[in-house]
């Protein structure tokens, strides 16, 4: 029986463009869709999709077993916002369903895994300029501590164990595909849904907050890149710096005037204000550039147009 590649938490916003990406690159039979909740888009059932609950160790194993799976793309994850309303919640579930993986690859039934981790593993105490790829960190959201303490299992099971782990420090991610839920980076996705929806939006970070972002075309892109780099360039067996675009809201308002000129932005910042205000605003990634070649695409100007050519269409907005 052929090796396969399994998608933990397939219906999320990366999730879904992930096994979409793969599926069009290996044929649909070659990559397993998992999730808790059946998809909504139909597409993902267009191969191998399993109910399940990342959390649940024992159906994990099963599912690995079942479709002799080699590599696991793990994203599952509570994520900054809702990680504050449920703290026991989010660090419970980050954490449980890590280490599962990361014990049947230390048992050989999977060969790779790809976890990520998030600019969230910063904290205020980092520099928040060209922040580099090690420096302080000392997080101050449930969800940084728990990414963060996922770092150091994934370089635990690397240096003891052999397992094969790589990762990558996600920035705010934006998609026109699938939605986020939860995150403190998501406003740079809705902006652009109420731009054309209702030519005006309302932002719940300030002003001037800017924050590392990037499309998720390139994430997608780094995020198989990386899995499938030789292992020797692998070097960081923590989690990599990837850095995209560095915007705040003023600049996309900014970018998406241009193509939408009646759009209105305010200001109304709450309790995700001083989350990103922990976070940096820009990242050096020259590890990732120089251990396995990482190079962006899109710029500001480039992924406002394909995020508004694309959700017109989406939302059948002439
Ligand atoms: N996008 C995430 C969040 O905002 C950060 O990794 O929580």
């Amino acid at each position: 029986m052929k090796r396969t590649t399994l998608v933990l938490g397939a219906c999320g916003q990366i999730g879904t463009e992930l096994t979409l990406t793969l599926r069009a690159k290996y044929g649909n039979d070659a990559i397993i869709a998992t999730d808790i909740k059946e998809p909504s888009l139909i597409e993902l059932k267009e191969g191998p999709f399993e109910i399940l609950d990342a959390s649940d160790a024992m159906g994990l194993r099963a599912i690995c077993e079942k479709h002799n799976v080699h590599t696991v793309y793990h994203l599952v994850a509570m994520l900054s916002a809702t990680g504050e309303m449920f703290p026991m919640k989010a660090w419970d579930l980050n954490m449980k369903s890590l280490l599962h993986v990361l014990e049947l690859a230390k048992e050989k039934v999977i060969e790779k895994i790809f976890w990520p981790s998030s600019i969230a593993v910063f904290g205020p105490t980092t520099p928040k300029q060209n922040t580099p790829q090690q420096t302080v960190m000392e997080p101050s959201t449930v969800y940084g501590i728990s990414k963060l303490a996922g770092e150091r299992w994934c370089e635990y099971y690397f240096n003891k164990y052999n397992v094969d782990v790589r990762s990558i420090r996600y920035p705010g991610l934006i998609s026109w595909k699938s939605q986020p839920g939860g995150g403190t980076t998501d406003y740079a996705v809705e902006i652009y849904y109420k731009a054309l929806e209702e030519g005006r939006y309302t932002s719940f970070l300030s002003k001037h907050r800017a924050l590392p972002m990037m499309y998720m075309e390139d994430a997608i892109r780094a995020t198989i890149e990386l899995t499938e780099a030789s292992s020797e360039n692998v070097k960081v067996r923590s989690s990599y710096n990837l850095a995209g675009i560095s915007f705040d809201p003023s600049s996309i308002g900014t970018s998406i005037k241009k193509m939408v000129p009646e759009f209105e932005l305010n200001f109304k910042p709450d309790f995700r204000e001083e989350i990103a205000a922990s976070w940096p605003e820009s990242i050096d990634d020259s590890a990732a550039q120089l251990d396995w070649g990482w190079a962006p695409k899109y710029d500001l100007e480039a992924m406002t147009e394909a995020m508004l050519t694309n959700l017109r269409a989406k939302l059948q907005l002439s």
